[in-house]
């Protein structure tokens, strides 16, 4: 789904840019996140900043990919020698199965009513063993943004337990990191 105006500015700002490049990402890595020479994929990749820091740490392959076009032609402006698509996660058909050593998404699936069906996709596009890093908001926190600051999420049955029990049955062993603003995992598939 597209962003509201007032979270697409957000995204664009340089407090989320900070949040990606001394928090969140430093995080991941200490969670176990090793992209060198891997393959690996990032859901709504968003303005594409996520996907520069991740090519400071030199896959061997890098695609990023979000459903609005705005934020597409900024990360292709802006970072034109990485690969960015325009692409709802729901249909990854376009990547072979068993094709990526690693999916990223920095805060996406609680934008997707039809999040079940990216970690099916998910699930099907990683190698055995690969790995998933995603953080997302708590209910809670995402009822208070869109009170308060009118982000307009979209309805949907995402939660972090509804998202955990999918990992479970979707044969991923998880370990989990709290943060005020987001949780963080790093998921394996088995
Ligand atoms: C909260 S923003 C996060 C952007 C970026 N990951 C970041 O952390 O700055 C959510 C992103 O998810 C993308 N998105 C929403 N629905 C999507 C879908 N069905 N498929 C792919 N991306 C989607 C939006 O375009 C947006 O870039």
């Amino acid at each position: 789904m597209k962003l509201s105006d007032i979270e697409f500015r957000a995204m664009q700002s340089s407090g989320r840019k900070w949040g990606q490049t001394y928090f969140e990402l430093p995080l991941f890595q200490r969670m176990g996140l090793n992209v060198k020479d891997k393959d690996i994929l990032e859901i709504g990749c968003g303005n594409g900043y996520g996907g520069y820091l991740l090519n400071q740490l030199k896959p061997k392959s890098y695609i990023g990919l979000g459903v609005m076009e705005e934020q597409i032609e900024i990360a292709r402006h802006k970072y034109p020698q990485y690969q960015y698509m325009l692409q709802d996660a729901t249909d990854l058909s376009q990547f072979a199965n068993a094709s990526k050593d690693v999916v990223i998404i920095f805060g996406v699936l609680h934008h997707i009513p039809e999040w079940r069906k990216v970690l099916d996709e998910i699930t099907r596009v990683l190698k055995p063993n690969g790995q998933l890093f995603l953080e997302e908001p708590r209910g809670v926190d995402i009822k208070f943004f869109d009170f308060f600051f009118r982000w307009g999420h979209p309805d949907s049955d995402f939660g972090l337990n509804a998202m955990e029990g999918y990992l479970q049955l979707r044969s991923f062993k998880f370990q989990k990191q709290w943060t005020p603003l987001m949780t963080m995992y790093c998921a394996q598939k088995t």
